[in-house]
Formats: structure tokens, sequence, C-alpha cells
């Protein structure tokens, strides 16, 4: 006869109970999922009101997904489990540039550009010039990588944001790097802003005394062949929440001083009014599928 479901055989129990034929990983993960979720439990004498608090807070934030927001991914954001995951999956090699989430405001289509051109099709904002070159770890250039880029505005507004204030495409840029690994391309200053707060993630972030600001920064996905595809940010040094980003996602190598510029010998070679700021870097690929 089994013996009875106890706080100590609960886990056993479990775990027991999956098939001899189930997947080799998929039990691996379910086994330590069932025995820390366990833990959990005991750890905490996790009352029934809270159990039933916690599968109303899942459900909620299940309702509040849709195809333009996805409610659990920024609920892993803020509790720090896709900065981790993308750590895991990342681990640095050698001199690779690090990379970072990709954020809910990615969109499948940047508009393709030309090398110089802008990103900013509204006007407001400090002007900025992003320049930089994508090579290899061992230095070689990667001619024809490309750059998909994406951005907040001044206000800290993505353009599918604020479908009725910015162009669609505003703050977004696909662009192929030149012969020698080169790119450049104009903007503005992005600002630092709030990630959404109208659902399950933002009560949770009020009720445990959290801000819910994000650094300026700006998004790149970087892909050349024979490469692994690199998702990162450049964040503006100096920006408000630089130390305290609430998705985590912040690391020192990352943060880029974006220099101003008064020069109008500068200006004129860049296309742009001064002042103006300007950020370089160099974006180091990791070898790979
Ligand atoms: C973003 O940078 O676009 C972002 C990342 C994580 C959560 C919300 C926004
Ligand atoms: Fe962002």
């Amino acid at each position: 006869m089994a013996t009875d479901f106890t706080e100590e055989t609960a886990a056993d129990a479990v775990i027991e109970s999956f098939a001899p034929s189930t997947d080799p990983r998929l039990r691996e993960v379910m086994t330590s999922l069932v025995r820390h979720l366990h833990a959990f439990a005991r750890e905490v004498e996790l009352t029934i009101p809270e159990w039933n608090a916690a599968i109303d807070f899942l459900t909620r934030t299940g309702h509040k997904c849709d195809d333009d927001r996805q409610e659990f991914i920024l609920l892993s954001d803020v509790l720090g489990l896709s900065m981790l995951t993308e750590t895991i999956s990342n681990r640095k090699f050698g001199v690779a540039t690090e990379s970072t989430v990709l954020g809910p405001f990615h969109v499948v289509e940047s508009p393709p550009l030309e090398l110089g051109a802008s990103i900013d099709k509204v006007g407001t904002g400090m002007p900025c010039v992003v320049t930089g070159r994508v090579v290899s770890v061992d230095g070689t250039p990667l001619a024809g990588a490309t750059l998909d880029v994406w951005q907040a505005n001044d206000q800290g507004f993505y353009d599918v944001q604020q479908p009725a204030v910015q162009p669609r495409g505003n703050g977004r840029g696909l662009f192929t790097a030149d012969g020698d690994g080169r790119f450049w391309f104009r903007t503005i200053v992005p600002s630092h802003y709030p990630i959404p707060t109208d659902g399950p993630v933002g009560e949770m972030l009020i009720a445990t005394g959290r801000h819910a600001f994000r650094p300026a920064h700006i998004h790149f996905i970087v892909a050349a062949p024979g490469h692994r595809d690199l998702t990162t940010h450049i964040f503006v040094a100096g920006s408000e929440y630089i130390e305290s980003d609430t998705v985590f996602a912040v690391k020192k190598s990352l943060v880029i001083d974006f220099v101003p510029v008064d020069d109008p010998a500068e200006g004129n070679k860049w296309d742009v009014p001064v002042p103006f700021r300007h950020a370089d870097f160099e974006i180091i690929m990791q070898p790979g599928a």
C-alpha cells in the first residue's frame, strides 16, 4: 500500500509519478522544479490564503497578455530570471561583447536604412551620433554584419506605445556594416523610462517598494555569418537608474559615454546640428552558430 502524502515524502511522490519514458531533460528540469517548489512552500510555511493569492496573481498575469503585451516575460524580467537565463546562456568567452535582455519592444521588421541615416523621425531631443565597428574576437572586421537597432524617444516611450504620437518605425533601424565592419547612424539621446506598471507586475513592484524604471539605453541585435547573434544594449553613462535598473540588465562593459560635442566641423561631418552627443563603441562577436 502506498504511504500517506506527507511533508517529507511529497516531492518524492510527485517525482516518482513521472513515467520511465519521460524525456531525460524534461525529467531533470521537472525533478528540480518540484524539489525547489516544495522546499519553498515548506520554508515559508505557505498558507492556503497565500496559495490562493498566488493563483489569482498568475491568472491575472495571463489575462494581461495579448499579441502586444507579454506580462509573464515582464514578471520574469523584474524577478531577475530573464537576466539570469540570459547570463547562463551567454557565458562570456574572453573579450566578446556581453549580452543583455531583449525586452518586449522589439518588432520583427525594423526599417532597413543606409549607414548615416537618422532613426529619429520626430526631431525633438538632443541630437546624437552613434558610431562603431563590428569585429570578431580576434579583431577581424565583420563586413556586412547587420545591426537591428531600437530605442525609446526623449520622453521615454517606444513608437509602439504611442501610435497616435510617434510614426511607426520611429527610433528603429536595420543597418549593414561597411566593408571594414564600421557602422554609423544618427538619432537622439534616449530617455530612461518606466516599464509598463498597469498590470500585476506593477502591483508587485509597489507591494515590494520597488521603482519601475530602466536607465536610458539603445537596443541592438547584431548578426554576422559564422558568429552567435548578439542581443544587447548600450547604456547612456550617467543616466538616472543606471545603478538600479528594475530588470537588472546593466553590465558595466555596456555603459558608454555619450560625449558632448559642440565643434561645428564635427556637426558638419555627421550632418547633425551642434551641440550633439557622440557614442562610439566596438562590438565583439563570438564565433559559433
Ligand atoms: C526594454 O528595454 O525595452 C525592456 C526590457 C525589459 C522589460 C521592459 C522593457
Ligand atoms: Fe528598452
